[in-house]
């Protein structure tokens, strides 16, 4: 009687002593491998007293949930934490939207434990508003072994020629070479890989980063085009707005040889019991030594309730933690965002991934991708999106991607 007397008043006058950690988490890992990874983190939060509130939206690449989380947040009803690339982050961190991070960050030594270059992307006016979870990377061929072998080719394509000759003689043989979604934010990732092959790492820096005019319109930028017109002739005729998961198991089950995807397509073959090196093969598009990264992160947005509050604080922590580094990325296909997190349970992909990271930092090839929104503000992303599947669907000359791309971005500026 006395405890049920007692109880309210407690409450009332001790309300962070008594919040359950709450989050709503607003993400958009719907696929095999990625419910896998979502679902550890989820375990790791309520395993140390939260309460998880799952708010998943469908949609690879993440548009339909950046479409979600806009009017959520216009109705006031913005999610505790949200999947967010790092130009997002800087939108909504402007619009004064997210919560800062910096006690957390503070007491965890994210200073001393994230790379500098996360570090940077993680923050707003030098504070931190978001947290990473891993480095993903684009520049991936996934291919079939035994599709390969059957036109005796041992090997993944050194060069976009050797590439073109290995599809021809796969596509003579019946099978589909290259397996692509068609849907705008995959044919970029196809585009950016095609740029960083062609034109190199700085071509990429000053085309797709700099935006600069004299590389856009450069006959690079046209040779780019011309192999995405070849690439075109590579794909089925079903291509058209498959989802990439589904593209991925194009090449699982042997209806194509390779599909040129982010390493979360890892994350399906090992979802699906595949082994790399055996099953599949995944080694990195042509080019000399770059590196195209995309690195997943939550944004906490500002919101009121202790309990609230609490739970973003701890998803924040368990986050940046070496054990959930190591458990989510091996589930995921990525590699940790964490420095020092023990790699002997990585397998291949994700040890040459390592490597090749670490490679990139001295040679300026450490690039962020622009298909899945690393590179750019929305609205200029948005303008290579719409040139490049506007290309890649019509007829459209090499010439005239360039006057349209010249233009789009002009647009976007605006
Ligand atoms: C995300 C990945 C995700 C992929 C496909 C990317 O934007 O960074 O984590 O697996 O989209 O949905």
């Amino acid at each position: 009687m006395l405890a049920a007397i007692c109880l309210p008043v407690f409450a009332l006058t001790m309300p962070n002593a008594r919040a359950e950690p709450t989050v709503e988490v607003l993400h958009y890992w719907t696929s095999g491998g990625e419910a896998k990874a979502a679902s550890a983190l989820k375990k790791d939060f309520e395993g140390h007293g939260g309460k998880w509130i799952d708010s998943p939206v469908a949609g690879g690449g993440g548009s339909a949930a950046m479409t979600v989380l806009r009017s959520r947040v216009l109705s006031g009803d913005a999610p505790t934490a949200v999947q967010l690339k790092s130009p997002a982050i800087l939108e909504w961190a402007e619009q004064g939207a997210l919560a800062n991070l910096d006690d957390v960050a503070t007491k965890e030594h994210w200073n001393d434990i994230l790379p500098k270059r996360l570090q940077t992307l993680m923050q707003y006016d030098g504070h931190y508003v978001a947290v990473p979870v891993n480095i993903h990377r684009t520049d991936m061929i996934w291919a079939n072994p035994e599709l390969l072998a059957s036109v005796g080719a041992g090997d993944v394509p050194k060069s976009w020629d050797e590439f073109n000759t290995l599809a021809e003689k796969l596509q003579a043989k019946g099978v589909i070479p290259l397996a692509l979604g068609g849907q705008p934010w995959q044919e970029v990732i196809l585009f950016e890989n095609v740029v960083l092959g062609i034109g190199g790492t700085e071509f990429y820096q000053k085309a797709l980063i700099d935006l600069d005019e004299e590389a856009l319109k450069s006959d690079t930028m046209k040779k780019v085009f011309d192999e995405m017109r070849i690439l075109r002739g590579f794909v089925d005729a079903d291509f058209s707005g498959r989802d990439w998961n589904l593209t991925t198991a194009m090449v699982m089950n042997g209806k194509a040889a390779m599909q040129i995807m982010g390493d979360w397509a890892k994350g399906e073959f090992l979802a699906a019991g595949k082994v790399p090196g055996k099953d599949f093969l995944c080694v990195s598009t042509p080019s000399k030594d770059g590196y195209l990264f995309n690195t997943d992160s939550f944004a906490m947005f500002e919101v009121s309730g202790d309990d609230k509050v609490a739970g973003q604080k701890l998803l924040a922590e368990l986050i940046v933690g070496e054990k959930f580094q190591e458990t989510f990325n091996l589930l995921k296909g990525s590699i940790p965002a964490r420095l020092g997190v023990p790699m002997d349970k990585f397998d291949e992909c994700a040890l040459q991934s390592e490597k090749d990271m670490q490679a990139s930092q001295g040679s300026d090839g450490f690039l962020p991708s622009v298909g899945v929104d690393m590179a750019l503000p929305g609205a200029l992303t948005g303008a290579i999106v719409d040139t490049v599947t506007s290309h890649f669907n019509s007829d459209m000359s090499s010439d005239d991607a360039v006057s349209k791309l010249l233009e789009n971005i002009e647009l976007a500026r605006d």
